[in-house]
């Protein structure tokens, strides 16, 4: 049976029409019988990009500007879910923005920031900012613990203070250290008995060997959903940019610590992809692999068997998209993801379903449709988390909101030297209300989704994605449900 015919086996299935191609507000999911007693006991709501990777929540964000820093993915992988670290930053850029994700929250730090002990304070700062921490550790030529210098040690020092040598500021050796195999319990108990928030890890001749940190072990606590990888740091992705050295970054952003790569283009469905997803299998065969945009079940076929473990579907559903408009082109969302899903399935691959989500009621309708993972732009550019400016218009707050090919955007890599010429805008930009945390975001999603999931009678993501199937809903039908006066 080709793809094509499997698809077909899957909406008569499903008893979706194959066409006409329907999108979020054409379809309603059909209730169930359900053994469901209370939505708060649904909490499982797995979800796995690839054979070897999964999160707790179904959530990604968007690789875009005004979407995906380090900060984004940090909130996203604490409740979680998975960040996207953008394509728009420098190579070296995007390096750190994962190192930023890997250190945080992380009870053990393996390789944590040092200075050598010669440096100036200016130094010791400069890179302290860097990779967006308060504390770094002195070591001697030979990786010999010195000191450390905590934001304790320079809260109130002046720029006059540059020039100082770091060893004049930091608390200097004997400092309560830890045996390199010490556990977080062990380190706790002496968190506690001396009153102190930092613990470098040293062997019995001294040599730095990690690091133990109070406040990521609180953390740790803090966060029982976060995504982690097997050394409990939060899960982070990056993506590649395919008109550039994609398999040196892509090796460079693994070595930081990346647990999944992206190789994110607008037509996906294309030669020149196809090729480089398969240079990339080949070079790096153990990464998690997501490619995309494809709208259709051949394009993701084409990219499973290059050696895609997740296909990213949605070619303009987006909030700021112009595509369809500009190019004419384009499936609506719902079709889009339940056709590559179906493929997807028979190949042993994923989906993640991208753009076009609105609020709950769309979310668990993607989910249902097939995707294993939803990708949100527009939902989580308003949060703190996002890196997008704050705009104050009148006495309400927004923030800033470009599609990743929209004119402001294009102007602003030139501006910056990553692009040469403006192309056709196939964006548009515009501010988001302000939203909140990404905690806040997520849990109105999640909520949303247990409620989804108890008139579908499903327990779980999984179960929801093989049971609950659509309506297709008249405009009048649609209009019915809206709250009226
Ligand atoms: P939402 O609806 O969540 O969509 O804001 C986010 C997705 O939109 C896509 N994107 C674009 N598509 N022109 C497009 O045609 C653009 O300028 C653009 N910027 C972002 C992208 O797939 C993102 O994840």
């Amino acid at each position: 049976m080709n793809i094509k015919q499997l698809v077909q086996k899957y909406f008569d299935r499903k008893g979706l029409p194959i066409r006409p191609a329907l999108t979020f507000s054409d379809v309603t999911i059909a209730t169930r019988y359900s053994d469901i007693a209370r939505r708060s006991d649904l909490q499982d709501f797995n979800a796995r990009l690839a054979k070897n990777f999964a999160l707790n929540i179904p959530i990604v964000s968007a690789n875009m500007e005004d979407v995906t820093g380090a900060g984004m993915a940090i909130a996203l992988a604490r409740a979680g879910g998975l960040g996207f670290i953008h394509q728009f930053f420098p190579i070296d850029q995007r390096v750190k923005e994962v190192q930023k994700v890997k250190r945080a929250d992380n009870a053990r730090i393996d390789r944590p920031l040092t200075i050598e002990a010669g440096a100036t304070f200016g130094d010791a700062l400069e890179k302290m900012k860097d990779h967006g921490i308060s504390s770094i550790l002195i070591v001697d030529g030979k990786k010999r613990l010195q000191g450390i210098l905590t934001s304790r040690d320079y809260r109130f020092l002046t720029e006059k203070d540059h020039k100082r040598p770091v060893t004049a500021l930091m608390k200097k050796m004997p400092l309560k250290t830890g045996d390199p195999r010490i556990t977080a319990e062990e380190a706790v108990a002496l968190f506690e008995k001396y009153k102190i928030e930092k613990l470098p890890l040293v062997d019995a001749r001294g040599v730095l060997r990690g690091l133990m940190s109070a406040k990521d072990i609180e953390k740790k606590r803090q966060y029982p959903h976060a995504a982690r990888d097997a050394k409990g740091r939060l899960v982070v992705g990056a993506t590649l940019r395919l008109n550039a050295d994609y398999l040196d970054e892509a090796k460079q952003l693994v070595a930081a610590g990346a647990d999944v790569l992206l190789l994110d283009t607008a037509r996906a469905g294309s030669e020149i992809v196809v090729t480089a997803t398969k240079k990339i299998r080949k070079a790096l065969p153990k990464a998690v692999l997501v490619v995309g945009n494809v709208d259709n079940p051949e394009h993701v076929e084409l990219l499973v068997r290059a050696g895609a473990d997740c296909i990213k579907v949605g070619i303009g559903p987006g909030a700021r998209c112009k595509t369809r408009m500009v190019a004419g082109v384009g499936t609506p969302q719902i079709y889009a993801i339940a056709s590559c899903a179906a493929a997807a399935r028979e190949l042993g691959a994923y989906v993640i379903g991208d753009g076009g989500i609105r609020g709950s009621d769309d979310f668990a309708k993607a989910l249902v449709a097939g995707a294993d993972a939803v990708m949100l732009g527009s939902l989580l550019a308003g949060t703190d988390e996002s890196p997008g400016l704050l705009i104050r218009k009148g006495n309400q707050l927004w923030k800033q909101y470009r599609g990743s090919a929209s004119l402001e955007h294009q102007l602003e890599r030139i501006k910056k030297g990553s692009l040469d010429e403006v192309r056709n805008p196939e964006g548009e930009s515009s501010p988001v209300a302000y939203a909140g945390s990404v905690s806040y975001v997520v849990k109105g999603l999640l909520d949303g989704l247990r409620s989804s999931m108890s008139y579908a009678g499903a327990h779980t993501v999984k179960e929801l994605q093989e049971k609950a199937s659509f309506l297709w809903v008249s405009d009048n039908g649609y209009e019915e449900g809206k709250p009226r006066s």
